[in-house]
């Protein structure tokens, strides 16, 4: 599978929302990634569900929603009918993590679970099975443009290995810090889908940035 691109919209201009929106549907992009902070879990708040709203409704790719907030059972069916393709919760924010994915893929979307720098892969030794994408969050979760955390590339591996010896289908994600320094090596280690906030939106021409991390990982 060639690698996947997921620009992080929080990284996007707000004020020119949907210029930046028609700039990923038009590029070679594969992925939306919107990130979902409740001032809680992390300590920031990003935007919520009136925005979700008015980026889906424009976006023309898959959604993929990254929750960094506690309780996230309350808000399925809303990120459901907002038009999430996929809908990733923390592993350290879901006590009944199997009952949650269960709810996610009633409700028709793929189901993601994110682990933050601390939480070691064979914690989802017994629930593999069971989730579509783990979104292994290379950068302590709250913000963008922070740097990427090194240990992250023995994660993948020793992710990519727990799916093989289990057999499931799962999707490694990597989320914060991605660059054109590390993109090829995450590919190397077992990567699939790559999150770019930062790197994308703050360089002079994003649409090319897009390209060549495509190039690069072909
Ligand atoms: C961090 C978010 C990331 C962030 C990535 O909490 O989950 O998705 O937007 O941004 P960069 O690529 O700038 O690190
Ligand atoms: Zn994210």
């Amino acid at each position: 599978m060639n690698t996947l691109i997921a620009p992080s919209v929080l990284a996007a201009d707000f004020a020119n929302l949907q210029r930046d929106i028609e700039m990923i549907n038009n590029s070679q992009a594969d992925w939306f990634h919107i990130d979902i902070m409740d001032g809680v879990f992390v300590p920031n708040i990003s935007f919520g569900m009136p925005v979700l709203e008015a980026i889906t409704r424009h976006a023309k790719k898959t959604i993929d929603v990254h929750l960094m907030i506690v309780d996230p059972n309350r808000y399925i069916k809303t990120f459901a009918d907002l038009g999430a393709n996929n809908l990733t919760v923390h592993y350290e924010a879901c006590p009944h993590l199997h009952r949650t994915l269960q709810a996610i893929k009633a409700e028709g979307m793929k189901a993601g679970v994110a682990i933050n720098p601390h939480t070691n892969i064979d914690l989802l030794e017994d629930i593999i099975n069971d989730i579509d994408l783990v979104c292994i969050m290379s950068v302590n979760p709250g913000f963008g443009g922070q740097s990427f955390i090194e240990n992250t590339y023995t994660k993948i591996k020793k992710l990519k290995d727990l799916i093989t010896r289990k057999n499931a289908s799962t999707l490694i994600e990597i989320d914060g810090g991605v660059s054109d320094k590390n993109a090829l090596q995450l590919k190397e280690a077992g990567a699939d889908v790559l999150v770019a906030g930062n790197f994308v939106f703050r360089s002079e021409n994003p649409t090319q940035t897009i390209v060549d991390l495509k190039t690069l990982l072909q």
